[in-house]
């Protein structure tokens, strides 16, 4: 979906009003222990305006990416964090961004899911061939198979872990999975399945 309809949700409901709001994000516990070094380079995908860099700024990584397709977005997610943290900010669809570096984490919450083409999802998978350091990590969370099949109006595709595993195997090996009970701001459960791949060296 587009930048327009991005920009129009992050314009039309606060915070609050987003389903997927995290009070915290849960995500910062493991991205530290994957890379307890602190100036290894952090990519968020589909970012949004969560509060995840500022967790990491405060944790003291020093060297983090954020990506949307939304610039509403990530000018929400700039005023949290502060106008000196060290986060470099690419307004960009993921399927067509070309990486000028490469990455020690690749972190997606909930991104990769709207993409329900295959092409689209190929296209996604070899940005991250591109981006992500040979044993590297791809941390990434979708709807489980009985999580919503929509969200923000829009169609999401449902991943169990034998899918993924499938869907990234010649590149990134399974280090770990968890399912996940996320609860929106009012209360409702949303089921969603959590991965570490490891690029493969
Ligand atoms: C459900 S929100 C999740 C936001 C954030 N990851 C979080 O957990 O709070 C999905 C995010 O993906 C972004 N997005 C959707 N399609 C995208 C695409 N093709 N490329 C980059 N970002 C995209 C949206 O703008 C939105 O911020």
């Amino acid at each position: 979906m587009s930048d327009i309809f991005w920009n129009d949700v992050y314009l039309a409901k606060s915070a609050d009003e987003r389903s997927w709001t995290q009070e915290w994000p849960f995500d910062v516990e493991v991205i530290e222990r994957l890379v307890p070094e602190h100036d290894a380079a952090i990519i968020d995908v589909g970012a949004g305006a969560s509060d995840l860099l500022v967790a990491l700024v405060a944790r003291g990584f020093t060297d983090l990416t954020a990506l949307d397709i939304s610039a509403v977005a990530l000018d929400e997610a700039r005023r949290r964090v502060g106008p000196l943290a060290p986060v470099t900010w690419i307004v960009s669809d993921v399927t067509t961004f070309d990486a000028e570096r490469s990455y020690a984490l690749w972190r997606d919450r909930a991104t990769f899911h709207f993409l329900t083409e295959p092409p689209q999802q190929r296209r996604y998978l070899n940005v991250i061939r591109r981006a992500i350091q040979p044993d590297g990590y791809f941390l990434l969370a979708t709807f489980a198979p009985d999580g919503p099949s929509t969200c923000s109006g829009l169609p999401v595709q449902r991943w169990s872990t034998q899918e993924m595993v499938d869907f990234v195997d010649d590149d990134f090996h399974l280090v770990h999975e968890q399912p996940l009970l996320h609860v929106t701001p009012w209360g409702s459960e949303q089921s969603f399945n959590s991965w570490v791949f490891q690029r493969r060296p």
